[in-house]
């Protein structure tokens, strides 16, 4: 008997635990590169998320199997894997939002510049795809560089008369879920009361921390050179990563978390949820580049307003000056690429 209690209670709580979704309406999401190192607990988190009603996984090889294992886990979505690009078509069809994270990662000593070669063609295909099978859904960009990448789904669309710059995002949360990280290992605060902006791109210089902006105030909290610190380590983060991977890949678990965060203010935007912000490298007329990574409210639509930087300290202006030269020559080798190609 106290056995069965036993089952009873732990099953009452499990259930208590498990997501109550009755109002929230339909949504697929399609994750592209899905048995891949972002793509697997990417997989995972987007199942665990109560908002997505279908899941579907697509890959060139080993999405039955990912699908199969992801799908067991008592949430209220669908999960169907697809492999080979026959079967694309059916993992884009009816997707409300497409999250990419398809692609060669970084090992020690490249740049994501060097991994433009392989990727840029990879996501060209994958996007004239999308605007072949889901033109209106929301194409959530990881894979790298992202300062190009972007461009060039940019690009895809335009020639397929499908694109709409409110509906394609590069996803630089990560670089905010580390600024936060470091800002709150150095200023000892907890994580959770931390906020800050990341702007600019996704690539060493490019990404501009404004700690000036942070919550709670950085200024009271550390000296400058603290602060610049903690711009380099943001900026390095990657880096971090690759490194200590050693060969191995880069960041794919920090990834996947910022990846479904991204995608989840994705859906409540389009759900209709209100100040829905969140930083993304997004087409943008806040600075003189075509594309850059700022705040941004999401909503029904997709982007609802591209936020303007606000005030920088003269550190942030000098860094936001720097980074300009790079990022233009990232999102024109972008442009290029996909007129060229
Ligand atoms: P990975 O090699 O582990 O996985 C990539 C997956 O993409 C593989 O499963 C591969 O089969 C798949 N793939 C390759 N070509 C494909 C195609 N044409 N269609 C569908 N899938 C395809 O790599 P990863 O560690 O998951 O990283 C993926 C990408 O994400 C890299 O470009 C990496 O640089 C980038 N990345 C971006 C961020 C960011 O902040 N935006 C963070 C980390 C990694
Ligand atoms: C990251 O910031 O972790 C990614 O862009 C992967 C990389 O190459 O650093």
């Amino acid at each position: 008997r106290s056995l069965a209690r036993t089952a009873a209670s732990a099953k009452s709580h499990l259930s208590r635990r498990c997501y109550s979704v009755e109002s929230a309406p339909e949504r697929k999401v399609a994750v592209l590169g899905a048995a891949g190192g972002i793509g697997q607990p990417l997989a995972l988190l987007m199942k665990l998320n109560p908002l997505v009603s279908n899941l579907a996984l697509y890959d060139i090889a080993g999405t039955p199997g990912v699908a199969a294992d992801v799908s067991h886990v008592n949430t209220r979505s669908e999960v169907t894997g697809y492999v080979g690009e026959d079967q694309l078509g059916k993992a884009l069809e009816g997707s409300d939002v497409v999250i990419i994270p398809a692609g060669v990662p970084r090992k020690p000593g490249m740049t994501r510049d060097d991994l433009f070669n392989i990727n840029a063609g990879i996501v060209k295909s994958l996007c004239t795809a999308i605007a072949k099978y889901c033109p209106n859904a929301l194409v959530n960009m990881i894979s790298n560089p992202v300062n190009s990448t972007v461009p060039i789904a940019a690009e895809v669309f335009k020639k397929a008369g499908t694109y709409n710059e409110k509906k394609l995002f590069g996803v630089t949360t990560l670089d905010v879920v580390r600024a936060k990280t470091f800002f709150a290992g150095k200023a000892k605060v907890p994580v959770s009361e931390v906020d800050l902006p990341v702007v600019g791109g996704h690539a060493g210089i490019t990404i501009l921390p404004l700690f000036s902006q942070a919550t709670p105030k950085a200024n009271a909290l550390l000296s400058e050179s603290d602060i610049q610190a903690l711009t380099k380590r943001t900026q390095d983060g990657g880096t971090e990563v690759v490194e200590a991977k050693a060969g191995k890949g880069s960041a794919t678990l920090s990834m996947a978390y910022a990846g479904a965060l991204f995608a989840d203010a994705c859906l409540k935007g389009l759900n209709g949820v209100p100040d829905v912000v969140e930083c993304s490298f997004v087409q943008s007329s806040i600075t003189e580049l075509p594309f850059f990574a700022s705040k941004v409210r999401l909503g029904k639509q997709g982007v609802e307003e591209v936020l303007g930087l606000g005030p920088l300290s003269d550190y942030e202006k000098q860094g936001l000056e720097n980074l300009k030269p790079e990022l233009k020559a990232s999102i024109e080798k972008g442009i290029k690429f996909a007129n060229e190609n």
